[in-house]
């Protein structure tokens, strides 16, 4: 059985859903690294911190720290104790979280919380084989076209379509620098896939 195993990919390829469900077949927690960097989104704003400002936002963390709790069921995130995974997933959140993510320092935070975690585990998101865990056993990176990617969050976002792909449009752009594949990775192009799918399609390459 591999210690780690990475699947990243963009925004709505379907890393969280497969690597819950993939874990879950393998018997191992999963790990969703965006979580945290919406984490500290959340208290970026909480604590009306200017995005562009590397500093403030370290010193923030420092006083008003979050918590990832990889449950098996879904990955929980704690700020300074408090469930605040509900509001994880909004268009306000998605909207910030590319600036306050592109900080090194913010990025080396989010390392060292990966990093602190005890393998075995299943990790997602966009960098975790191409930077975070470049020795991981197995790395596998999803996509799919923006068009399919979008109406899968539809339903996620309290938003219309166009409003929807927009965002997503540029939210690849933003976070560009952390998005090429590892160049061991395994590529799948979901556009054309169920979720089930694509699960069998990595478990069967899991236990070859
Ligand atoms: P990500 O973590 O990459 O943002 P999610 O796992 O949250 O993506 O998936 C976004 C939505 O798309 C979820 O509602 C999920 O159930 C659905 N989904 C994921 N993969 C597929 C797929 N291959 N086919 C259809 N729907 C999918
Ligand atoms: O589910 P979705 O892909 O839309 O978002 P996410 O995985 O929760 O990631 C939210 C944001 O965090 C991304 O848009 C990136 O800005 C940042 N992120 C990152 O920089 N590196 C990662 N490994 C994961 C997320």
């Amino acid at each position: 059985m591999p210690d780690v195993i990475t699947i990243d990919g963009p925004s709505a390829s379907g890393k969280s859903s497969v690597a819950r469900r993939v874990a879950a077949e393998l018997g191992l927690p999963y790990v969703s690294s965006g979580l945290i960097y919406r984490g500290v989104t959340y208290q970026v704003k909480r604590y009306g911190i200017n995005p562009d400002d590397e500093a403030a936002i370290v010193r923030m963390l420092g006083q008003h720290p979050v918590q990832l709790v990889p449950l098996p069921e879904g990955n929980r995130m704690l700020a300074e104790g408090q469930d605040v995974t509900a509001q994880m997933h909004t268009l306000e959140i998605d909207q910030a979280v590319s600036a306050v993510a592109r900080h090194p320092e913010v990025r080396a935070y989010v390392y060292r919380s990966l990093r602190a975690l005890q393998p075995p585990f299943v990790v997602e998101g966009r960098d975790m084989g191409s930077t975070v865990f470049p020795d991981a056993a197995l790395k596998f990176y999803l996509t799919a076209t923006p068009e399919v990617r979008a109406r899968r969050r539809l339903g996620e976002r309290d938003a219309d379509y166009a409003t929807v792909l927009a965002e997503l449009i540029r939210r690849d752009a933003a976070d560009a620098k952390q998005i090429p594949p590892a160049p061991d990775a395994i590529i799948i192009d979901t556009s054309a896939m169920g979720l089930e799918e694509v699960v069998q399609t990595i478990l069967e390459r899991i236990r070859r």
